[in-house]
C-alpha cells in the first residue's frame, strides 16, 4: 500500500470514493469545496498498485481563544473504498498523513469522528484540552497536539473553514 500526497488528477477517484464510503455526496463536495478555495491543507492518497482506494483531507482550521484566532488543522473527511475497509488501509493513511502534518510544521490537530477509530492514533476528547466544536459533538470531537505542550493554555472554540457550513 503505497500512501502519497494527491496529484490534480486523483480529483475524480477521490469524489467517487468519498462518495461510496460515506453514501451521500456531502463529503466528496466538501473535499471538492476545499480544493477549489485553496484550503486543502494536505489530500493524501492509499493506493493498491495503481488503485486509489483510500483518501484523508485536512484543511485550515482555528482556534478562537480570547479575540484571538490560532491557526489549527481539521482532519475531514476521511474514507477507505467499503471493500479495502478493516484491512488496515485506513490506519496507515491516518498515521502517515498525521507524520506528514508534523514535518509541516503544525502544532494540532481536530476532527470530529468515530470513538472506536480516531484514539488509537493520539486523539482525546477535545474538552480535555478546553477546546469545544460549533457542532455539538459530545466525545466524538476530538483532537492531539502534534508537538508537545503546544495547546497549554489554549481554550476556546474550534472553528472550521467556510466549506463546511453545507455539511
Ligand atoms: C473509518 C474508515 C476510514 C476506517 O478505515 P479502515 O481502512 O476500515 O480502517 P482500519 O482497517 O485501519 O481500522 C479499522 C478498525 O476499526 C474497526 N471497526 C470497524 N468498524 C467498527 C465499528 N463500527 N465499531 C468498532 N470498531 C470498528 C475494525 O475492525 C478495525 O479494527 P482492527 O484494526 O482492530 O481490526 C473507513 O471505515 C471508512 O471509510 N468508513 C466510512 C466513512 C467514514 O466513516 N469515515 C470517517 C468519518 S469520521
Amino acid at each position: 500500500m503505497e500512501i502519497r500526497k494527491e496529484s490534480p488528477e486523483d480529483a475524480g477517484v477521490i469524489r467517487q470514493i468519498n462518495q461510496v464510503a460515506f453514501g451521500h455526496p456531502e463529503e466528496a463536495q466538501l473535499v471538492d469545496d476545499l480544493r477549489e478555495a485553496g484550503a486543502l491543507l494536505l489530500s493524501m492518497v492509499a493506493c493498491d498498485g495503481e488503485q486509489v482506494v483510500g483518501h484523508i483531507a485536512y484543511s485550515r482550521g482555528w482556534i478562537e481563544c480570547e479575540g484571538e484566532r490560532i491557526p489549527s488543522v481539521a482532519l475531514a473527511p476521511m474514507a477507505v473504498l467499503p471493500d479495502y475497509q478493516s484491512k488496515g488501509v485506513g490506519s496507515i493513511l491516518l498515521s502517515t498523513s498525521l507524520y506528514t502534518l508534523r514535518e509541516m510544521g503544525e502544532a494540532h490537530v481536530f476532527v470530529l469522528g468515530h470513538t472506536w477509530f480516531y484514539p488509537r492514533f493520539g486523539f482525546v476528547p477535545a474538552d480535555q484540552f478546553q477546546i469545544a466544536s460549533v457542532y455539538q459533538a459530545g466525545d466524538h470531537f476530538m483532537g492531539q497536539e502534534l508537538s508537545s505542550g503546544a495547546l497549554e493554555g489554549v481554550e476556546g472554540h474550534f472553528m472550521y473553514h467556510p466549506a463546511f457550513e453545507g455539511v
